[in-house]
């Protein structure tokens, strides 16, 4: 008995937490497993259903994924491996994405890319998702990127209707300036919940552009993509990635044990806006080392010798 409440206690411990986004929720896992590259990944049905469940006991039950993703296709997979385990479902939380629309052979109708806020577009995209996934709820949309003919009236109002049906639960932006989620929530009954943003020690924008601040102040958590750079911090020959990888190294040697991944993961958990990243890794090892980073924390020192090692200057 006693023995078994230590190795709760420890699984506990090694598990990702969870937090509301806002007061109102969604609760999701501090760390998102991200499917953008599903279809590169070539999974079988089963090899995917592998990966969900090795997230799902890390505490990751957060998934990321957009209507483009994979030329149209990711969602579709995810929904394909997810229908010989339905109960799974209820214990996942799904973050779809709408709003972009790609030139592509899979569209012939779209001579160009484009942006596609429209009430139409989101209804219908959304309803393709849900197709798609084999599921009857979002629990999170994001409209992916700001579209400068969006008309927020029209997009409060395709969300509102998407609210009362229940066909999505919360919703969100990515890639929006603060004046776009000021403009934008000013239009809606609920708040946003989410602005889904690139952060990583090789992007330090939105750290000073007042996306951020602006998530505080609001009382949203953001997402971040590309958390680390996109694989970049481990291969890029660039200074930059050179210089904040030898930071990384020094700063995992300071803490004891950890690798430039959880270094640079700790780096963005230590933000005060409780930021979540979306990790883009289907190498189960890749995953553990993630999860366990999720309760690492740097000093101010730390944190700030990563930054002035991207910037390539110190603070002013
Ligand atoms: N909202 C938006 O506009 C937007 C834009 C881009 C992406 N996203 C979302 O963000 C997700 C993540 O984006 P991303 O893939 O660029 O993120 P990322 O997590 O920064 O990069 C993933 C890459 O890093 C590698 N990696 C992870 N851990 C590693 C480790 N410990 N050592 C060495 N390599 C490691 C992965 O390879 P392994 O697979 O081998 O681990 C993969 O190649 C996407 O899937 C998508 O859901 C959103």
């Amino acid at each position: 008995m006693g023995n078994t409440m230590i190795y709760e206690q420890e699984v506990a411990l090694m598990t990702v937490s969870h937090i509301p986004l806002t007061a109102d929720g969604p609760t999701f896992s501090r760390l998102v497993l991200g499917l953008g590259n599903l279809a590169e990944w070539q999974l079988t049905d089963a090899q995917l259903l592998g990966l969900l469940q090795v997230a799902f006991d890390l505490g990751i039950t957060t998934l990321d994924h957009a209507d483009i993703y994979g030329d149209h296709r990711c969602e579709m997979l995810l929904g394909r491996a997810l229908a010989s385990e339905p109960t799974l479902r209820q214990r996942l939380q799904f973050v779809g994405k709408c709003g972009i629309k790609p030139a592509s052979p899979n569209r012939p109708e779209n001579r160009v890319k484009h942006y596609d806020t429209s009430k139409v577009h989101i209804l219908a995209s959304v309803e393709s998702s849900l197709r798609d996934l084999g599921t009857d709820y979002l629990d999170l949309l994001l409209l992916h990127r700001p579209d400068p003919l969006m008309n927020p009236d029209e997009v409060a109002e395709a969300f509102s209707e998407m609210r009362q049906t229940g066909k999505v639960r919360h919703f969100g932006v990515s890639n929006f300036t603060p004046w776009q989620v000021h403009l934008l929530g000013s239009r809606l009954p609920f708040p946003l919940v989410t602005n889904q943003v690139e952060l990583s020690p090789l992007a330090l924008d939105v750290l000073h552009d007042g996306t951020l601040d602006q998530c505080m102040r609001l009382g949203m958590t953001p997402m971040v993509w590309s958390p680390l750079a996109g694989g970049r911090l481990f291969t890029s020959d660039e200074p930059p990635a050179r210089r904040v990888r030898q930071a990384l190294r020094d700063i995992g040697e300071e803490l004891g044990t950890a690798s430039l991944d959880q270094v640079a993961l700790a780096w963005l958990f230590t933000h005060p806006a409780n930021v979540l990243p979306v990790l883009g890794s289907n190498n189960l090892e890749h995953l553990r080392s993630a999860a366990a980073a999720a309760s690492m924390r740097l000093t101010r020192q730390q944190w700030f010798q990563i930054w002035q090692a991207s910037a390539g200057r110190p603070v002013p």
